[in-house]
């Protein structure tokens, strides 16, 4: 059966398209043959991620997130305010994706501006492509004082500053995109004064949503109204806005979230820590809702986004049947809910970039040629292919379940060699 929202195909250069293609074939300053054992790939789309805790992945997954962001997060975060420990941060992390495949990064920076504006440099310099979002937080009980904007029109007016320096870096690659980290960490204020800097200058947003039973109780408790509904009533909640997790949204808040425009970057490693249930995409995808896939490194602690398909196939499957072996088969999952290796590439490159609104997630005229090359030939690789076994298929299967970053050869953004 194939899926509605299965990917569309990509397509050959109409008749029309063929002698600009080959002209800018003819004037390529570096022309790259791959062997026939390699598959030319979109590249990936990292939908959500939080810059600053780089240094955490991996560790302190021990304590739910209300306690993990007071006790080992903001901490770290709040270390950015030194421009150089960031910009050392950042130039080991922004190459370390581009090697997995990551050509374009959606991130949370820190609460610094001069150290926001040094993540959208060394974006530009390594050249991925990026969204980068100064964290606006100021609530007196959700953040420590120690890391926080002083008042409400501090945050904004930061925000509005980081939104003129990451411009100022001059790459088209490189966009600000307006951050209040979640609802917990902001007072209405804040939020209100973000959903106007969103209406009046266009600029993208970005936010947690509705990610887990405590974040969920305390906009029930603090607006009378849930998560989505009280960030859609600041404005902020627009086209192209990039809500992170929103595994707790019902079926009205979904069709809400599609109205607006909104999309959800589906973090499935990070959900089984924090989240407290599965985010079902099928339902999100069936009901209009953009879905691409995020890493929320380090709350999930796998950098690379062809692991995070795994994770994601894996999580619909368990949503699909279920857990609890005390329970019957028929009561045990929500039937319906699991996705295939296809699918969740797709989600990785096509869904984010539609999400998010970037022309990259397929490789066809008229985007821009951000892709990857994944060699299944690699002797002591990954990825065996068995002759008379192995067809496209399954050779896809392959390469989306088991490729390393060392069996990705090449990377490119915007036609550029950016894997070293
Ligand atoms: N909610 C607010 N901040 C964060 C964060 O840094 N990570 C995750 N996963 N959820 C959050
Ligand atoms: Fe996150």
């Amino acid at each position: 059966m194939t899926p509605e929202w299965s990917p569309r195909c990509t397509t050959d250069p109409t008749p029309r398209e063929r002698p600009a293609a080959q002209a800018a074939l003819d004037s390529a300053t570096e022309r790259v043959e791959l062997t026939p054992g390699t598959f030319l790939m979109p590249g990936l789309v990292d939908l959500h991620i939080h810059a600053p805790q780089w240094p955490q992945l991996g560790t302190g997954l021990d304590l739910p997130l209300e306690r993990w962001l007071f006790d080992y997060t903001f901490p770290l975060e709040a270390r950015y305010a030194d421009t150089e420990f960031a910009a050392a941060v950042w130039d080991d992390l922004v190459p370390s994706l581009l090697a997995m495949g990551t050509t374009t990064a959606v991130y949370f920076s820190s609460n610094h501006l001069e150290a926001t504006t040094a993540l959208a440099r060394a974006c530009a310099r390594h050249g991925q492509r990026a969204l980068v979002g100064r964290v606006a937080m100021d609530h007196p009980d959700g953040t420590p004082e120690w890391y926080r904007d002083a008042t409400a029109s501090a945050g904004v007016e930061a925000s509005k500053a980081s939104i003129e320096a990451v411009k100022a870096v001059g790459s088209r690659r490189v966009e600000p995109i307006i951050t209040p980290r979640f609802a917990p960490a902001c007072t209405d204020a804040l939020l209100e004064g973000l959903g106007e800097l969103a209406a009046a200058t266009g600029v993208r947003v970005q936010t947690h949503c509705a990610e887990s039973d405590w974040h969920c109780d305390y906009a029930l408790d603090r607006f009378g109204v849930s998560d989505s509904t009280a960030l859609n009533r600041f404005g902020l909640v627009r086209p192209h806005t990039v809500l992170a997790h929103s595994d707790h949204l019902t079926a009205d808040e979904m069709a809400i979230v599609a109205g607006q425009g909104a999309g959800v970057a589906h973090c499935p490693l990070s959900n089984a820590y924090f989240a407290n249930a599965v985010f079902g995409v099928r339902k999100a995808l069936a009901a209009g809702v953009g879905v691409g896939l995020g890493s929320d490194i380090a709350g999930g602690a796998r950098p690379g986004l062809l692991g995070g398909c795994q994770d994601a196939v894996t999580v619909s499957r368990m949503l699909e049947d279920g857990v609890d072996p005390a329970l019957g088969a028929p009561q045990r999952g929500v039937p319906e809910s699991r996705i295939d290796t296809v699918a969740a590439l797709w989600l990785a490159t096509a869904g984010g970039a539609a999400v998010a609104d970037l022309p990259v997630g397929l490789i066809e005229s008229g985007r821009c040629f951000d892709a990857m090359a994944v060699r299944t030939d690699r002797p002591g690789g990954a990825i065996r292919l068995w002759d008379g076994i192995d067809d496209e298929a399954r050779a896809f299967e392959k390469v989306v379940r088991l490729a390393t970053t060392d069996d990705i050869s090449h990377v490119w953004v915007d036609g550029k060699s950016v894997k070293q």
